[in-house]
């Protein structure tokens, strides 16, 4: 019952969006649901379209990594927004939109509270339970085009058979010992993003929420970033979302993009572990 229930009309017909998922696009197998929705970007798809699919051949994760899903154990979908109102140095404000929402929706359907971390991870336990990739495309007037937010939510993933991944990454059904249905998951998830994105529409920042629930801040860390490997305490965030590192030498830094290792290490090439 939990493996072969969506389909674009059964999402469509269970949908309590008035925006987003209109319309869904739905695949038992694509290539990436983040490579077909910007084909569909730029060809003028609305704001709230969304790419789902039960299987991708080539899931990619942040930092140039793979996103491993075993077919139909996820959520692997990615939502279009056009937020033309945010200055291109505010587009992760929707990313933070995106990870409070699956925050919600874990807590609405399981009961579970998840944490979040810097800069784009759901844990649960100290495991990764999703991870998000955003893309944007800035217009020659300096605008936000769209940006374009991919979301891998591990359900009913079986991490011991993954064991590259099963000491670092958790599914919803490892945690609470049930399968868990993604249909109710995912229209749950949707009505978060859209009521919490209708919020940042009206001018109200997620930040402070996001902050509030987001590791590794107060902690001493390792943040490995394109312009180097970094150890400090991590202080806080700033309006644009980027990690605030206080170093042992009294600076303290801003990193936008990067990976934090709080304990562990991970694999080098797939990204669904926790570092
Ligand atoms: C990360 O933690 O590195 C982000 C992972 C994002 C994975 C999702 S799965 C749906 C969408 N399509 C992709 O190819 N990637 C994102």
């Amino acid at each position: 019952m939990t493996g072969y229930d969506l389909s674009a009309e059964v999402i469509t017909a269970a949908l309590m969006t008035r925006w987003v998922g209109r319309p869904t696009v739905f695949h038992r197998t694509t290539s990436s649901t983040q490579d077909e929705l910007k084909r569909l970007a730029e060809q003028g798809a609305t704001e709230g379209t969304l790419v789902i699919a039960d299987e991708q051949l080539c899931g990619r994760g942040r930092m140039a990594r793979k996103w491993i899903a075993p077919a139909r154990s996820s959520l692997l979908f990615s939502i279009l927004f056009r937020p033309t109102f945010l200055l291109p140095n505010r587009a992760q404000w929707v990313t933070m939109v995106c990870a409070l929402a699956i925050a919600d929706a874990v807590y609405e359907v399981t009961g579970l509270r998840p944490n979040l971390k810097w800069p784009n991870d759901v844990l649960l336990r100290d495991k990764k339970l999703a991870g998000i990739l955003t893309e944007i495309e800035i217009s020659q007037e300096n605008k936000i085009a769209w940006v374009i937010v991919g979301m891998g939510l591990n359900v009913n993933v079986d991490f011991s058979q993954l064991p590259e991944l099963s000491g670092t990454a958790i599914s919803l059904s490892e945690a609470i010992g049930r399968p868990v249905a993604r249909l109710p998951l995912l229209t749950s998830l949707l009505s978060h993003v859209e009521r919490r994105y209708e919020a940042l529409r009206a001018g109200h920042s997620p930040v402070s929420e996001w902050a509030a629930h987001l590791l590794p801040l107060g902690q001493e860390v390792t943040v490995v970033a394109p312009e180097g490997t970094f150890s400090g305490f991590a202080e806080s965030v700033d309006e644009t979302g980027a990690l605030l590192l206080h170093l042992p030498d009294g600076r303290t830094i801003s990193i936008l993009v990067g990976d934090v290792t709080l304990r562990r290490k991970t694999s080098e090439r797939e990204n669904n572990g926790v570092k």
